[in-house]
């Protein structure tokens, strides 16, 4: 305490080391029990593959289940959102980071949380006090959830006594945000941006879920001007970065049950505050890329560069990110491979080395790179000093790997696409000869200017999935041909199995993800997340319900939409891991008298064009087996007979 207050009156700023530190013992010196981080790759749970938050680990004890270590927890959660990939580049997206946390499991409540997080920020972090607001939820009348005013009385009074004014205003939504501004605020009150679960609002959580309503604070960046891109007016959740969300308290007192919510057998807080936006926030720098675990990678590859940061941000940006992923990957079991957590780390590592080729670094990097990563972290994490040779060695290892196809796949990619475009086919190509991960060629077409075929996804998928068949039926000898074409009967179990997602959804509930499809000329193949086995009725439930939609003559059309339209606005379903472009082929069945679809769902196509084909000549949908495919994913095998 001490030193921290002494560091705020020389105004010294603290590290981010100093910073995770001091969070640990605040919460200690508050009976806290400081517990060690989960790994990155989730040990109980299959249906995600990474720690995303520092709750994820934790969920049995915010169910209800006794903590071990008590009703009083913190750490510092290292966690991996590989869905914000693309975002990396900007100054406050990564994909690693570390997530501040403390836990009440059926302790205290509101109250202690939001002053003591207030009092750390401004207090030991030393943050100006001036610049931080926050947020609170304004309710869901239709979900049967009240609006949090009992947040927005203590922020009121722990501001107050703080000296700040303490408006309220109710902003509602973003729209609403950009529509009105901050109308001179410092607690808003907003719907869609102040409920937390794992699966988002209310209306998204699958039964057994537990959520609940949360309070933000933000940073306030006077120095950085507002965007209109973003809206015409700037607000506290407005996303051209003048204010940076530090942290989110959620107070998890409800689950989804299959009609509405019940309380959870206690009230817990859960709280997540991002220890490098904190660090930055403490250096009054709105770029996370500044703070102390960050910026020696960035001198690094000034000086293997010879470039500048300012002239060459966004490479540095994404390598820095990329390689702090990889290297706490490797601390944590994992090897680049072409599956699941494996793939995304190659990924990882593979677009660091093609943004260093953007910084003229052609030679090899990463295991000087490296080192300097695990030498940021080893001191905090002993792990990470025990495996320093391993570390290195893994992602050095996939850099000579890949340098060695780099070269030739680049060649290749360019001849390929010398008339301007690619074609699924030319895809499958780079990847199953040159071992090119399908994003890499998506973005190097890109930066080549050369144009993807609309459907090569689809055409991908197909090659992919003949060279399956071929290699299957090397060893089987049972290859019939045509199989995965675009043949009558493949459209037909291609349609059907829109209708058998759509139904699953609708009698399953949303914890039913699509995890992978297989059509042949006998059967269609569909793996989904679902924690139980089906039941006779469950099955015999949802073969009526497609054998019904098949009758109706649904009309099956597509068209083009942006994919952030297509899977936020309209919520076409999309499949598990799958990753779009800037646009999406969205797919509709649609009863003939209406204009409301029955399923909408990204897909390259091709299908029917209407539903009552797959019932020519009196056939029917019928489910032939119902198994587990793994932990978490059930299998359907399902015909047309
Ligand atoms: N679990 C909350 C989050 O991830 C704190 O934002």
């Amino acid at each position: 305490m001490l030193d921290t207050k002494l560091a705020r009156i020389t105004k010294l700023t603290m590290t981010t080391q100093e910073i995770r530190q001091a969070y640990l013992n605040f919460f200690k010196e508050r009976g806290h029990q400081i517990i060690p981080r989960s790994l990155l790759v989730p040990q109980e749970d299959p249906t995600t593959l990474f720690t995303g938050s520092g709750m994820q680990p934790l969920l049995p004890y915010l169910l209800g289940q006794e903590h071990p270590a008590g009703v009083r927890l913190v750490d510092s959660q290292t966690c991996l959102r590989a869905q914000d990939i693309e975002e990396v580049g900007d100054n406050r997206h990564t994909t690693f980071f570390e997530m501040l946390g403390n836990w009440s499991l059926g302790d205290y409540f509101k109250r202690e949380q939001i002053n003591w997080v207030f009092e750390f920020l401004t207090e030991t972090v030393g943050l100006d006090k001036n610049r931080i607001f926050v947020t609170c939820y304004s309710g869901n009348p239709a979900q049967g959830i009240a609006k949090d005013e009992e947040s927005a009385t203590i922020w009121s009074e722990t501001l107050a006594k703080a000296g700040l004014d303490t408006k309220q205003v109710d902003i509602g939504n973003v729209e609403n945000g950009a529509k009105s501004g901050e109308q001179g605020g410092r607690i808003f009150f907003y719907e869609d941006k102040n409920w937390w679960s794992r699966s988002g609002g209310p209306e998204l959580m699958p039964e057994g879920e537990p959520g609940g309503p949360d309070t933000e604070l933000f940073y306030l960046y006077p120095q950085v001007k507002h965007n209109p891109k973003y809206g015409e007016h700037c607000h506290v959740n407005c996303d051209c970065g003048r204010y940076i969300e530090l942290g989110n308290c959620v107070f998890m007192e409800y689950q989804k049950t299959k009609d509405g919510f019940a309380k959870l057998p206690k009230r817990n807080v859960d709280y997540g505050g991002g220890l490098e936006r904190i660090a930055a926030a403490a250096l009054d720098d709105p770029d996370v890329y500044s703070i102390s675990v960050m910026r020696p990678i960035i001198d690094t590859l000034e000086r293997l560069s010879t470039k500048t940061y300012d002239s060459h941000t966004t490479p540095m940006r994404v390598i820095t990110d990329h390689l702090r992923a990889a290297a706490f990957l490797a601390v944590d079991g994992v090897i680049p491979s072409n599956k699941e957590q494996g793939y995304v780390m190659r990924r990882l590592i593979r677009r660091a080395i093609r943004f260093a080729f953007e910084l003229g670094i052609e030679q090899n990097f990463i295991e000087e790179a490296t080192s300097v990563v695990v030498d940021l972290y080893e001191k905090d994490y002993p792990e990470m000093a025990e495996r320093r040779t391993a570390v290195i060695d893994i992602l050095a290892k996939e850099e000579k790997l890949f340098r060695q196809t780099l070269r030739k796949g680049l060649k290749q990619l360019a001849k390929l696409g010398r008339a301007g475009k690619l074609s699924g086919a030319d895809l499958f190509t780079l990847y199953d000869t040159f071992g090119f991960p399908i994003e890499l060629s998506v973005e190097e077409a890109a930066t080549q200017g050369i144009e993807l075929d609309p459907l090569w996804r689809e055409a991908f998928t197909q090659s992919m999935q003949r060279q399956r068949e071929r290699s299957h039926t090397a060893t089987k000898g049972t290859f019939k041909g045509g199989l995965g074409g675009h043949g009558d009967i493949h459209k037909q179990y291609h349609t059907a199995t829109h209708l058998l997602y759509k139904a699953l959804r609708d009698q399953l509930g949303d914890a039913v993800m699509q995890h992978g499809s297989n059509i042949t000329e006998e059967r269609l193949r569909f793996d989904f997340s679902y924690p139980n086995k089906l039941s006779l009725e469950q099955i015999s439930a949802l073969e009526k319900e497609v054998n019904t939609q098949i009758e109706r003559d649904l009309v099956v059309a597509w068209a083009e939409y942006p994919t952030k339209q297509a899977l936020n606005e309209m919520k076409a379903l999309g499949a598990f891991g799958d990753r779009y472009g800037e646009k999406v082929k969205v797919y509709s069945m649609t009863p003939k008298d209406s204009d409301q679809p029955y399923s909408l769902e990204v897909c390259g196509g091709p299908h029917v064009e209407h539903t009552a084909q797959l019932g020519e000549g009196g056939k029917h949908f019928k489910i032939i087996k119902e198994e587990s495919s793994s932990a978490g994913i059930r299998r359907i095998k399902a015909v047309l007979v």
